[in-house]
């Protein structure tokens, strides 16, 4: 069973032509209000691909709350944990323009407000995998990530967005989810170097933290640094329509996929092309892959075997 303990939002979406610059006016598309949040969509990625999961996460008292569930809803997630607090649901304001590239500005609203203890009564134990993300208040997420691995749960963190956590901190983790990026901020903040490759970065990173480091590389797949190992796994060929939510379906698949004991090089391939076939799609959540699109994609692509 994964336990996501995270955010929940909802996107009000605008597409343009170019992203504004400051001061700058740009005339969008008809809005969309689509569920998103990074803790809701790694839910519903990895209720997709086939795993049991629960969502611990907190919603407003507004009209907002229904929309951002209903995906999460209508695919199973159990929701039995939600807590409603404060007024607002958690928005993200996005655009999106004609390269697919987006900005986005978050308003946490009752993301804000969630606890560790809106998790007692459904800690993750042995066997369980617990996975956290950074839009929800750290402290909340770290005591999380302690009572659930003192009760010999799987921790997977995804540093995203990103924030500078300190090493004893991200020793709670036994998974560290990077983008390329994010695996620089990571190593330049924790004084380390930074490689001429992803790869580079997030074998450095795994050998001082003694832990797997996984970074999403875009159009370029995925690395895995874990015990002295480095596996990379290469990204679908796409036409990318919207890339809003790509990281998120590549953890939340890459956890289904360990918790259903696969290795992890498995999960990776999985994890990256369901990443890929996300991008092919508007919005976050509406784009997510089920598991047999995903073994679909995986079969017809000339670099797998
Ligand atoms: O990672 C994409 C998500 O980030 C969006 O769904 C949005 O809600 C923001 O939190």
């Amino acid at each position: 069973m994964i336990t996501v303990f995270g955010s929940i939002n909802i996107d009000l979406v605008c597409r343009t032509a170019h992203l504004p610059r400051p001061g700058e006016t740009v005339p969008g598309s008809d809005y969309e209000l689509i569920p998103g949040g990074k803790g809701a969509n790694q839910a519903l990625a990895a209720r997709r691909a086939g795993a049991s999961v629960r969502m611990v996460g907190a919603v407003g008292g507004d009209d907002m709350a229904a929309i951002a569930l209903a995906e999460l809803e209508r695919d199973g997630v159990d929701l039995g944990a939600l807590v409603r607090r404060g007024p607002t649901t958690g928005m993200a304001v996005i655009t999106v323009d004609s390269h697919a590239e987006n900005t986005i500005v978050l308003s946490p609203g009752a993301n804000a407000r969630l606890k560790a203890s809106d998790l007692d009564a459904v800690r993750p134990g042995a066997g369980d995998t617990l996975l956290l993300q950074m839009e929800v208040p750290f402290a909340e997420s770290l005591a999380a990530a302690r009572a659930a691995r003192a009760a010999g749960a799987r921790v997977l963190l995804s540093i995203a967005p990103f924030l500078p956590i300190e090493r004893e901190a991200l020793a709670e983790a036994d998974i560290i989810l990077v983008n390329e990026t994010e695996a620089a901020d990571l190593a330049r903040h924790l004084g380390l170097p930074v490689g001429a490759s992803g790869a580079e970065t997030v074998a450095t990173l795994s050998e001082a933290l003694g832990r797997s480091v996984i970074a999403t590389l875009g159009s370029e797949g995925a690395v895995a640094a874990s015990e002295g190992a480095t596996i990379a796994v290469p990204a679908l060929e796409v036409v990318p329509v919207d890339t809003t939510g790509a990281g998120d379906t590549f953890a939340g698949v890459l956890a289904a996929l360990l918790d259903q004991g696969e290795s992890l090089e498995t999960a990776l391939q999985f994890a990256a092309a369901a990443g890929s076939l996300s991008c092919t799609k508007a919005g976050a959540q509406p784009s997510f892959p089920r598991r047999a699109a995903i073994e679909e994609a995986l079969a017809g692509a000339p670099s797998f075997p």
